[in-house]
């Protein structure tokens, strides 16, 4: 079904949420790492069995494999992954008196539920990455890209939102670019695949583009208009009075965040298309000087000046495509640099992105983000610096 696009999962919080208070949980500086090395690093994962927590569990074991594992969801279940089979307790188990403490809580789970289970996670002790869009814009709460500003998570902070999926890699992009070139503006249009919306809405899609396409009809009149198979649609879930969607502000308002860019001029057009795992996003960039696009292409080729990037050279973006996310999942794809023959300064340019959505755009990042803290012993996943 694709009912306006609604808010991420759909919410079935029973209880009304703990305020947050987060902000009493910082404590003294000390030498990383922050665990006691006699004993097992003890990692909880909140929603580990939906698409982001499931990435999250195969990722963790590559960091930190010696690590204690809790799972946690909706309530006492089996989850079946990888060909393992795990015990996940009930997120509401955290909060009886004598619930485990931990090191680091990865918590993959709706607006509504962390905001309740990411202040008790703090109380008993955890450092916590939350994926949901609870904190991004909490002043008191470092919003990063893993190879952008991950300089902001220190020993003293607790709590560290990670971005959108789509900011991730806009941010990865341009903010080499804006360190080298400075930055002016720029114009966003994404194409948004189904797994954005979680597992429900990906397993619907599934079964309906089976469906659909399983009927010999070259237009597709056997798929809903208003649903994801085989079509593409806005991404207008909570449009506010500005008529523009949760997910064209988020953009917005993240990427001017992790840039330290306030006055950015940023505007995003969303939509979700019939793909079930990858984002695909087209951007017109002004840069703050003009300069030429093998400059350009210097700065994003290189790994040191942009982690976590794969540089596609040339401008027919051979290669490019939200299906090759699936293959190089840690990493932004990008490519298709062009100048932008409606600016005569110089200055503008086209260029596009890609990138899986559950591991660069969600799971990678958050990982990345837990290694300034913890440092894991897959390098690839280990934050620069
Ligand atoms: N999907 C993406 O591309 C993406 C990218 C970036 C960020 N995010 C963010 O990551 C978070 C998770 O997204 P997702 O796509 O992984 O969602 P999902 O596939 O729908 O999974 C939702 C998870 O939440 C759990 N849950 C639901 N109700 C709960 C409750 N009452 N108490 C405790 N747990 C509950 C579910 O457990 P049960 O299985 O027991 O129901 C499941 O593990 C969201 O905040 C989303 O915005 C997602």
């Amino acid at each position: 079904m694709r009912p306006p696009e609604r808010a991420h999962p759909p919410s079935r919080l029973e209880y009304p949420p703990i305020q947050p208070i987060y902000a009493g949980f910082v404590r003294e500086r000390r030498a990383l790492p922050l665990h006691d090395m006699s004993r097992a690093m003890r990692i909880c994962i909140l929603g580990a069995t939906g698409l982001v927590g499931r990435e999250s569990l195969d990722l963790v074991h590559r960091a930190w494999p010696g690590a204690e594992l809790a799972l946690y969801a909706s309530r006492d279940q089996t989850l079946e992954h990888a060909g393992k089979s795990y015990k996940v307790r009930a997120a509401a188990s955290l909060e009886s008196a004598d619930a485990p403490r931990g090191d680091l809580a990865l918590v993959a789970l709706d607006d509504d539920h962390s905001q309740r289970y990411v202040p008790r996670l703090l109380e008993l002790g955890y450092r916590v990455v939350d994926k949901s869009n609870t904190y991004r814009l909490d002043p008191k709460v470092p919003l990063v890209v893993a190879g952008v500003n991950c300089a902001t998570v220190t020993d003293a902070v607790h709590l560290v939102a990670n971005p959108n999926c789509t900011t991730i890699p806009f941010a990865l992009a341009t903010g080499p670019l804006k360190r080298r070139f400075g930055l002016q503006s720029a114009s966003v249009s994404t194409y948004q695949a189904v797994s954005g919306a979680g597992i429900g809405a990906l397993d619907e899609f599934l079964a309906e583009s089976k469906a659909g396409y399983a009927e010999p009809n070259r237009f597709g009149h056997g798929f809903n208009a208003s649903h994801y198979a085989g079509n593409a649609v806005p991404h207008n879930g909570k449009t506010d009075d500005s008529g523009f969607s949760a997910e064209e502000r988020k953009l917005v308002q993240e990427s001017r965040k992790i840039l330290d860019f306030p006055e950015f001029a940023v505007s995003a057009q969303c939509c979700r298309v019939a793909v079930a795992v990858g984002h695909y996003i087209n951007t017109w960039l002004t840069l703050g000087q003009a300069t030429s696009l093998a400059e350009i292409e210097a700065v994003l080729g290189d790994a040191k000046q942009t982690p976590f990037v794969t540089f596609y050279a040339g401008s027919s973006g051979d290669g490019l495509s939200a299906l090759s996310c699936v293959k190089d999942r840690d990493h932004a794809l990008v490519g298709r640099l062009r100048t932008d023959a409606r600016d005569p300064s110089g200055k503008s340019i086209c260029l596009t992105m890609a990138a899986d959505n559950l591991r660069l755009g969600a799971a990678t990042n958050a990982v990345r983000i837990a290694s300034r803290w913890f440092k894991g012993e897959d390098a690839e996943l280990n934050a620069p610096g």
